[in-house]
C-alpha cells in the first residue's frame, strides 16, 4: 500500500508584520505544492528521498535523527517531528517532492508538514479532519520553530484566500480571485524570527512614529479586503505598492527585494511588494497580461515563479 498527500504553498498578500500586533492579514494558497509519498521500506530501515530537492537520508524515526546519504535536507526537522508524533516506527520509504522554493517565505515548511501528516494518517488509517490536521500541523511547526503563527498551516490545509481579522477569526473569501502573480525570490533566505524582532526594537524606540504606521497597515488590509471581494485589480495593485512602502519603513526591505519590486513595476506589474517576513525571501507582483515581461525582467538577476491563488488545499489518498 502507498499513501500519497500534497499541500499548497501560501503567499501573504497584505498584513505581514502588522499582524504580529493584532492587525488583520490576507493570505492565500497558491498553485505550487509539496508532495509526500509513503510506502513500506524494502528492508528494515526507513528512508527519506527527494529527487528534486536532491537529498537522501536514512531516518531514525524513534530518535528524531537521521544519517545523511546525499545532499542537504533543509526541511527535515518538520518531517522528523511529524513522524515522532504519528508514526509507529515501522520501516518506511518516504519520497518528498516540492515545487516550492525552500526558505523563501512561501510556506514551504507548512506545506511539507501538512502533506507529511496527511500521508502518515492515510498510511496508518488514522481518521482526521481538516480542522484536526491544521491544528496538528501548527503544533509540529511550533515544536520545531518555537513560535509559529497558525496562518501558514491553516491556508495550506484549507486552500483558498483567507482574511484573518483583528480578533484572529478566519474568513475565507467567497469571490474568485485568480489574477496572475509572479513571485520573485532571492537565494538569500529571510529569517522570520530575526525580522519580527527587528520590527519590535524599531517600534519600541520610535512608538510615536511606528505605531501609526502599523495601524495604517491594518486599515490598508481592510481596504484591500473590499477591493479583493470586488475583483478590483487596479486598486489591489495600488494598495500592494503602499504596503511595500510601509514594510520598507519597518526596515524589512533589502537591496535584492527592492530591485525585484521596482523591476516588476517597470516591466508592467500593477502592484508589487515584499511577501512574508522580508530580509531576504520573496516579493510578489500582480501582473495581469504582463506575466511574461515581469518574469523576464526579474529573472535577469533573481529567480521567478509564476503563481495563482488556488482553492485546492490538502489532498490525500491511498493506493493498494
Ligand atoms: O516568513 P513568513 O512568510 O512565514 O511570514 C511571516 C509573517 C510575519 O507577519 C512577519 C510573522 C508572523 O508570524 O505573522
Amino acid at each position: 500500500m502507498k499513501a500519497f498527500a500534497s499541500a499548497p504553498a501560501k503567499m501573504i498578500l497584505f498584513g505581514e508584520h502588522s499582524v504580529v500586533y493584532g492587525e488583520p492579514a490576507i493570505a492565500g494558497a497558491v498553485n505550487k505544492r509539496a508532495f509526500v509519498q509513503i510506502k513500506r521500506s524494502f528492508n528494515d530501515k526507513s528512508y527519506l528521498k527527494s529527487y528534486d530537492l536532491n537529498f537522501e537520508v536514512e531516518l531514525d524515526t524513534q530518535n528524531k535523527s537521521y544519517i545523511l546519504k546525499k545532499g542537504k535536507p533543509g526541511i527535515i526537522r518538520y518531517i522528523l517531528e511529524a513522524l515522532s508524533r504519528v508514526h509507529d516506527h515501522s520501516p518506511i520509504m518516504m519520497i518528498l517532492s516540492s515545487q516550492i522554493p525552500i526558505g523563501s517565505g512561501l510556506g514551504s515548511s507548512a506545506a511539507v508538514t501538512v502533506a507529511t501528516l496527511a500521508a502518515l494518517y492515510r498510511y496508518h488509517n488514522i481518521r482526521f479532519t481538516k480542522k484536526s490536521l491544521a491544528h496538528d500541523a501548527h503544533m509540529v511547526e511550533q515544536a520545531v520553530q518555537g513560535v509559529a503563527s497558525p496562518l501558514d498551516t491553516l491556508v495550506s490545509t484549507y486552500g483558498g484566500i483567507v482574511y484573518l481579522s483583528r480578533n484572529k477569526k478566519f474568513y475565507p473569501f467567497k469571490t474568485k480571485f485568480n489574477a496572475p502573480f509572479v513571485v520573485g525570490y532571492t537565494t538569500k533566505h529571510g529569517n522570520t524570527a530575526k525580522m519580527v524582532k527587528g520590527v519590535r526594537i524599531l517600534k519600541n524606540r520610535n512608538p510615536k512614529l511606528i505605531d501609526p504606521v502599523i495601524s495604517a497597515m491594518g486599515n490598508l488590509t481592510n481596504t484591500a479586503k473590499y477591493a479583493i471581494s470586488k475583483g478590483d485589480y487596479a486598486r489591489i495593485g495600488e494598495l500592494m505598492n503602499i504596503n511595500h512602502g510601509f514594510l520598507d519603513v519597518l526596515g524589512v526591505n533589502t537591496v535584492e527585494l527592492s530591485r525585484m519590486v521596482y523591476t516588476a513595476r517597470e516591466c508592467g506589474a500593477i502592484g508589487s511588494k515584499i511577501t512574508g517576513a522580508g530580509g531576504g525571501g520573496s516579493v510578489i507582483a500582480l501582473c495581469p497580461g504582463k506575466t511574461h515581461e515581469v518574469s523576464q525582467g526579474i529573472a535577469k538577476q533573481d529567480n521567478i515563479l509564476p503563481v495563482k491563488f488556488t482553492k485546492k488545499g490538502v489532498s490525500s489518498r491511498v493506493r493498494w
